[in-house]
């Protein structure tokens, strides 16, 4: 019997977690959406008689809805929390397309984008993390997990030459050292802080895209493709996020993982 606050559960992913996690009957889901109504109708449709859901309203930004939200999950809880996950991005597709040399031709545009990256991925995350730490220092698992992106990684990008994603990964680096920042705090309370990739996930960013912009993507995955040569294109999400869940599941502050960086697979293998 465990409890779980989840962000960003009327995406992809994060509907993924909720059905998945919200399985075992005993387990108790909380998740925080923007659209309130709309996710209670999704799960009103697609995981219909599962009492232990509970959707509240939050975005990342508003640091007054975020501190209700907690209230909220108090009162559902007990005043305790054994997992905070944190899923909720701005996921930017205007920087998937073209290098960062290219996105600096509309500076505002570009300027913009990072900003908007860093004011929920990053600031946002630290506002959650430092709002929930209550409730999880009073919870048994104890677990924060991040969700993080490969593309912040160093060392595939400049080996590889991936320029694309710049906003997106520049935020998720940052959000990865904030998680490690986190870690540094509160392991000796025993609490688990970590970042996961769910590798490269169907989610249908690329939905809208044009003609072009798919050809320069394909050179992207081409540069995947060298990188690690099995990927054949994005996972399901269900494949993805029960990978995840048995990483932060395997993973503990006695084994050296807080404040750590891994991809699905539980180390530095992104796809
Ligand atoms: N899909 C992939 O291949 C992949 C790869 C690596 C990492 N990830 C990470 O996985 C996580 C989930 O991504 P996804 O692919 O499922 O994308 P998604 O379907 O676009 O989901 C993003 C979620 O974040 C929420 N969100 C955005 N801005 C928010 C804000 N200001 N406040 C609160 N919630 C906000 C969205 O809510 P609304 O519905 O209200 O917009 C949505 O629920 C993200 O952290 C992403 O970076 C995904």
């Amino acid at each position: 019997m465990s409890s779980y606050v989840i962000t960003g559960v009327s995406g992809v992913l994060g509907f993924e977690f909720l059905r998945q996690i919200s399985q075992d009957p005993s387990n108790t889901v909380i998740g925080l959406v923007r659209d309130k109504a709309s996710t209670e109708k999704k799960v009103s449709e697609q995981l219909s008689g599962r009492s232990n859901i509970h959707i509240l309203q939050a975005d990342l930004t508003d640091y007054e809805a975020m501190q209700r939200a907690v209230a909220d999950t108090a009162k559902i809880t007990g005043g305790t929390l054994d997992h905070l996950i944190a899923n909720a991005a701005y996921v930017s597709t205007w920087d998937s397309y073209d290098p960062i040399g290219v996105l600096g031709n509309t500076p505002e545009k570009l300027e913009e984008e990072m900003l908007k990256c860093f004011k929920v991925n990053v600031v946002g995350n630290v506002h959650l993390f430092n709002l929930f730490m209550p409730l999880v220092l009073r919870g048994r698992a104890k677990k924060v997990v991040s969700i993080s992106s490969g593309t912040s990684d160093i060392d595939p990008a400049r080996q590889y030459d991936v320029a694309v994603f710049s906003a997106y990964a520049i935020s998720k680096a940052a959000l990865n050292l904030a998680v490690a920042k986190f870690s540094a705090q509160y392991r000796k309370d025993g609490v688990l802080f970590m970042s996961i990739c769910p590798g490269m996930v169907e989610a249908g960013h690329h939905a809208n895209a044009t003609p072009e912009q798919l050809r320069k993507l394909e050179g992207v995955l081409a540069k995947f493709k060298s990188y690690a040569p099995h990927f054949t294109g994005p996972t399901r999400p269900e494949d993805a996020i029960r990978d995840v869940i048995s990483v932060w599941e395997r993973a503990s502050v006695e084994n050296g993982d807080g404040g750590s960086f891994v991809s699905h697979h539980g180390n530095k293998q992104w796809l």
